[in-house]
């Protein structure tokens, strides 16, 4: 599928993203091993929330979908997981696979992760090493890629004191939802800290988890007690139109109910270090995470050099700020991001390749890259699947001379469904073409 995106020059109204797609995995996992029934509103119906979902339902998990974005879950409690009849296929979702095999690691049961071409490209040893070491069984290819095939262990999981290598949520909350079965404290210390969610989230079941500054740690044998979880909208989702207003000389917009979580909200720091005009407003909070409204007016930007902590605070909005950057005056520079190269696609050089192919000059680092704004042409760019990279290049289209044909863009479902209706409500115009159909 792809999108064709005539240049649009406004962007107007307000808008409320899809909810977020990491604090729904959790609800959905976190409510499967609680005690009790549990309510989830504001969940993302996006393909990789549901593959987590239709993973729970095959392992006999109670699951009532009340209605597009609301759930029941009747959780079994930590021991009543049972073994699926098949393979579970994760699709496109690296959340789901990385979290599970923490989860199911310890389980009683053999049960075998496996997902599409680019999930079986992703790097999973970074969660099967720290596992091993915790006592968990876990083959994986030569390469360590998925399939990853979980056996019951011989013995319970032992603790551990973990430090990772990179700033990962997924590598921490791996880890911590093992430690969960372990005997005895399990800590994760990391480079950064990463998103939270999985703490906050845990204490909300009824769980302690100790957490600080690139730190997390929980007592094993704990169990979850089942609570109900709203969920914020997701700023990733969100950053996609934050940029698109930031870039639009004259544009306003508002997007609503934000997820704000300060592990988050890089993409905010780095539009406002570029010179974007966005303010917060109606903080609150919504299901143990802060959230507001955010108002963004279009202007001029300016280059900025991103690097160091904020890069793990705004990791998946990098393809919204490499549009960003090809907007701004001045050379952008993007350094210690080489865990974009890793992500649904290698974004450095989809990115870089997409940008080029657009007319502006940019040239790919080992981690990040050089983006020297100007004129945006417009042609043909391919998104190689990856649903952020289609979504940013499509925002580059309120700036663009000519049309903009983005190749590849279907698993834009996987993290937001109804996108297409969304950009066309604010101001942009987005047409769905079938690859190889009459429009190609
Ligand atoms: C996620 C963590 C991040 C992020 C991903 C979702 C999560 O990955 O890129 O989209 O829900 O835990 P890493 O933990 O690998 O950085």
């Amino acid at each position: 599928m792809d999108y064709l995106c005539q240049p649009a020059r406004d962007i107007r109204g307000s808008l409320r993203v899809p909810g977020d797609k990491s604090i729904s995995h959790r609800a959905v996992m976190f409510a499967a091993i609680a005690d009790g029934s549990s309510r989830v509103t504001g969940f993302l119906p996006g393909e990789d929330c549901l593959a987590t979902l239709r993973a729970f339902a095959a392992m006999g998990v109670p699951v009532e979908r009340l209605g597009d974005t609301e759930l029941r879950i009747d959780g079994v409690g930590m021991h009543g997981l049972r073994a699926p009849a098949q393979p579970l296929d994760l699709g496109n979702s690296g959340t789901s696979m990385r979290l599970l095999a923490g989860l199911l690691a310890p389980q009683a049961f053999e049960v075998t992760l496996t997902g599409d071409a680019s999930l079986t490209r992703r790097p999973m040893r970074r969660v099967t090493e720290p596992l091993t070491r915790m006592g968990a069984d876990i083959g994986t290819s030569a390469d360590g890629t998925a399939p990853l095939q979980l056996h019951a262990p011989k013995a319970p999981l032992r603790a551990i004191d973990y430090r990772s290598p990179v700033a990962s949520a997924q590598v921490k909350s791996a880890v911590l939802l093992a430690g969960l079965y372990a005997e005895g404290r399990t800590s994760v210390h990391e480079p950064h800290t990463s998103r939270d969610h999985s703490e906050r989230m845990l204490r909300a079941f009824g769980v302690e988890v100790e957490s600080g500054d690139g730190f997390a740690a929980l007592e094993g044998g704990q169990t979850l007690r089942a609570a109900d979880v709203e969920v914020p909208a997701d700023i990733s989702s969100a950053a996609f139109f934050l940029v698109a207003a930031a870039i639009t000389p004259g544009a306003e917009l508002t997007l609503e109910a934000v997820g704000l979580n300060p592990t988050r909200t890089g993409v905010i720091d780095i539009l406002r270090s570029m010179g974007a005009d966005l303010t917060v407003h109606d903080e609150r909070t919504l299901g143990g995470e802060p959230v507001g409204d955010i108002t963004v007016r279009g202007g001029r930007l300016h280059a900025a050099e991103i690097a160091g902590e904020v890069v793990s605070r705004a990791i998946d909005e990098f393809p919204a700020i490499f549009v960003a950057a090809a907007c701004a005056t001045g050379e952008t520079v993007i350094r210690d991001a080489a865990e974009l190269r890793v992500k649904e696609s290698d974004r450095i050089r989809t990115m870089v390749d997409g940008l080029r192919a657009l007319g502006v000059s940019a040239i790919a680092e080992p981690d990040g890259a050089r983006i020297l704004g100007g004129r945006i042409h417009g042609g043909v760019v391919d998104a190689c699947g990856d649903h952020r990279v289609a979504m940013s290049l499509a925002m580059a289209s309120l700036r663009a001379e000519q049309p903009i044909r983005i190749r590849d863009c279907a698993n834009v479902q996987t993290s937001f469904p109804g996108f297409r209706e969304a950009a066309c409500g604010v101001g942009l115009d987005l047409r769905v073409l079938q690859a190889g159909g009459p429009d190609a």
